[in-house]
């Protein structure tokens, strides 16, 4: 197994996540998914496995959106992802001839100076050749990966209206053709910070409510132990040693494989072998680096990209005060903590602040003896706004 953090894995090197993707597989049955998490949990490595082993019944088609930025876009984008990945595809040699025959006049109808108005009837039509390639027991089943950020991006460049008209057809879609169309949404964006950013702009009510949403977890702490240990063989680790390593590193990092796999980066630059104080001392390079390897600036500079200025500056407030907290805080000691900080500070704004860092990832609230705290979500991250922040 390679060691690879932030890399494109190989399909076995995909270490857990069956319990999470039987689940989303169940839900597929019945409706479509938008999968939300902190950036870089593994999302797009879940939606890959899918891909890769794709239950009977469904064609899978996995689409990164980030780079559109039209309508149109999106379009030629799905009529190429569909060529691309039928080539890969066994037993679909007459899809292919099919689909080969369409593309030019299809592309060529996109390129035109009227797709820009005609957009809604060549999505549409769009889909009605996907569907069309399977049987009748064959559903469509699109993994759009980064779809928020596409909405974003429409929003900015095309207008709010537009992307509020293209989730209200991709609603109707959805319902109209339930029997042949799944979509599976996800992104490094929450999609409900673009759907907020939507509403205040225009009349986007809920457009993805016929969906399920649900949060990706951490991967599970066997998994995590699994996965240091198998990466941990390719370092000069003892394989003794190799099952404390591992366990040192699931307790240093949580079951956050993006950290584990810098974690056993860092080991392996040793150019010996590494013990338990190495790997204290690695996850401390996370937090310590200047030059940040795990990205974790992000959790700052997302909060100007996708936070309107006043909440930036409220949600701000919220986690430089909770960073320095030995133990999870509650609502009364967080108010008078950010109090000291900004007296004007009113109850209503830390409660609707604290739901949105927590929809966000960045905080978790949990049962306390006597009633509900929150701290961060992860300790890595808290370590690092404590340590870069405070
Ligand atoms: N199940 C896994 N097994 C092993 N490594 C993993 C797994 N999931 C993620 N990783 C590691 O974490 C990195 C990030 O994963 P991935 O790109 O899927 O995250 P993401 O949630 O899609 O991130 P982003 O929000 O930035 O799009 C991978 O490059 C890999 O190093
Ligand atoms: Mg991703």
């Amino acid at each position: 197994m390679q060691i690879n953090p932030g890399g494109r894995l190989d399909t076995k090197d995909i270490i857990g996540r069956d319990n999470e993707i039987g689940r989303y597989w169940r839900v597929l049955q019945r409706q479509g998914l938008v999968l939300s998490a902190e950036r870089r949990i593994g999302k797009t490595h879940i939606l890959l496995k899918m891909r890769e082993e794709c239950q009977s019944g469904y064609l899978p088609f996995y689409q990164d959106l980030e780079a559109v930025h039209s309508i149109p876009e999106l379009i030629r984008s799905i009529y190429g992802t569909v060529r691309q990945s039928l080539g890969a595809m066994p037993n679909v040699k007459a899809y292919i001839a099919k689909w080969s025959t369409l593309l030019p006049t299809k592309v060529g109808g996109i390129d035109l100076p009227t797709a820009d108005a005609s957009w809604q009837v060549l999505l549409s039509e769009a889909f009605d050749d996907l569907i069309d390639i399977g049987d009748d027991n064959t559903r469509i089943l699109m993994l759009w990966d980064e779809f928020p950020l596409m909405l974003h991006n429409l929003q900015r460049r095309v207008g709010a209206d537009t992307a509020i008209q293209l989730l209200d057809h991709l609603r109707a879609l959805r319902l109209a053709r339930a029997d042949r169309l799944r979509f599976l949404f996800t992104g490094s964006v929450g999609l409900h910070l673009v759907l907020r950013s939507l509403r205040e702009a225009g009349n986007a009510n809920d457009p993805v409510n016929d969906m399920l949403s649900l949060a990706v977890p951490p991967i599970a702490h066997p998994d995590t132990c699994a996965l240091a240990a198998a990466l941990l063989h390719e370092t000069r680790a003892a394989p003794a040693h190799i099952p404390g390593l591992a366990s040192q590193i699931a307790n240093e990092v949580g079951g956050f494989p993006f950290y584990v796999h810098h974690v056993v980066d860092r080991l392996d630059q040793l150019g010996r072998q590494p013990n338990l104080e190495d790997v204290s001392a690695a996850a401390d390079h996370l937090v310590y680096a200047p030059n940040d390897p795990a990205s974790l600036n992000y959790y700052v500079t997302r909060l100007s990209l996708y936070y309107p200025e006043d909440q930036r500056a409220l949600a701000l407030l919220v986690l430089d005060a909770l960073a320095p907290q030995l133990s999870p805080t509650s609502v009364p000691e967080l108010l008078n903590l950010c109090r000291h900080r900004d007296p004007s500070l009113a109850n209503e704004q830390l409660r609707e602040t604290l739901t949105l860092l927590s929809e966000d990832h960045y905080i978790e609230r949990r049962k306390g003896a006597t009633g509900a705290v929150y701290d961060f979500r992860w300790a890595l991250v808290k370590k690092w706004w404590k340590e870069t922040r405070s």
